[in-house]
């Protein structure tokens, strides 16, 4: 019997060059060790291994997300929209490609143990998987206090901080980034993103402007929390380069509830509600005139079942019902 590993393919990723999803990994592709290889493909698979389109691991379906013209809650833009489907990575948030990069990097530098470690992160999303609540009032900086507080009591934890930590704008640069250059071929004028550590707006728009240097990047805030551009500054990511932002745009939650609502009926897009305050953004600059002709590319960071999951189905629901 013919055996072959993966290991005997170190570039079995450019062997594909059909395959777009695989692209995500390329720059850290780990072949599978020969004895696990061995034992799980057959001949028949073996003969097709250059071919087949499967990915050896969920990992290798991270990134690489579609992108989408917005079409139905566009009227009276002059610009045209492309919202970046985060919300199709395999745990539906853009938070899969901060991941995957912060813990390849901390168990590259021997930092956690798989099996052995415990990540404690503080998240004003969907990073977490447990989770522990802390006072709104107290924004972010209570968050990260708590979640420095619960680390330090127990054994084996460690704390990512995805606020300060490099890997992950870095992730946004050499993923993200590319992926909108590369499926726009180029011609993306504006960029828009939610902020939350600041890790996508900061290294998708780094790349961005580094491959163009007139491509505009604008950052999206809550209107009632706006720490950037608002009359209550709060904490400020110390990954976020706000001196890379062209714009901030603040909206509120009314609106970003109501679009990301509009997105599910009038797009067939189940979004989340920050994709909703995305699009809101990106409809409010593809309306001014400056801005004709265009285009805009927004991400939409997570699907619409994390987040407020009966608020935003249960409008759905109702309103569909009524149309009936
Ligand atoms: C649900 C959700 N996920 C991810 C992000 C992106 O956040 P970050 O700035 O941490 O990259 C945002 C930003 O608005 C968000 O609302």
């Amino acid at each position: 019997m013919l055996t072959l590993s993966l290991s005997s393919f170190p570039s079995l990723l450019l062997l594909h060059p059909q395959s777009k999803r695989h692209r995500f990994v390329s720059f850290n592709f780990k072949p599978k060790p020969a004895a696990a290889a061995t034992s799980v493909y057959s001949p028949r698979i073996d003969n097709l291994v250059d071919s087949v389109n499967i990915a050896d691991d969920v990992t290798q379906l991270i990134g690489r997300t579609p992108m989408v013209y917005l079409n139905k809650v566009t009227q009276g833009c002059v610009a045209n929209i492309a919202a970046k489907l985060e919300s199709m990575e395999p745990c539906r948030s853009v938070k899969d490609r901060i991941g995957y990069s912060m813990i390849s990097d901390a168990e590259e530098r021997g930092e956690i143990t798989p099996g052995k470690s415990v990540l404690v992160e503080p998240t004003s999303g969907n990073t977490g998987l447990e989770i522990v609540l802390t006072d709104p009032e107290k924004g972010l900086k209570g968050a990260i206090d708590k979640a420095e507080e619960i680390a330090l009591s127990m054994p084996n934890a460690y704390m990512f901080q995805q606020f300060d930590n490099v890997a992950n704008t870095k992730i946004h640069f050499e993923t993200t980034g590319p992926e909108i250059w590369e499926d726009t071929m180029g011609i993306v004028d504006i960029f828009v993103a939610g902020i939350g550590t600041g890790g996508t707006v900061t290294g998708t728009g780094r790349y961005l402007k580094t491959m163009n240097k007139k491509v505009q990047v604008v950052g999206v805030e809550p209107a009632e929390r706006s720490v950037i551009s608002g009359e209550n500054p709060g904490y400020l990511p110390s990954i976020l380069d706000v001196k890379l932002l062209d714009e901030v745009v603040k909206v509120t939650n009314v609106e970003a509830v109501e679009m990301a609502r509009k997105l599910a009926l009038e797009e067939g897009l189940l979004v989340g509600i920050s994709s909703g305050a995305a699009a809101v953004a990106a409809i409010n600059l593809a309306r001014r005139p400056e801005n004709a002709g265009k285009l805009i590319a927004v991400i939409f960071p997570s699907f619409g079942e994390s987040h407020h999951p009966i608020f935003l189905i249960g409008a759905i629901f109702i309103e569909g019902t009524s149309r009936r």
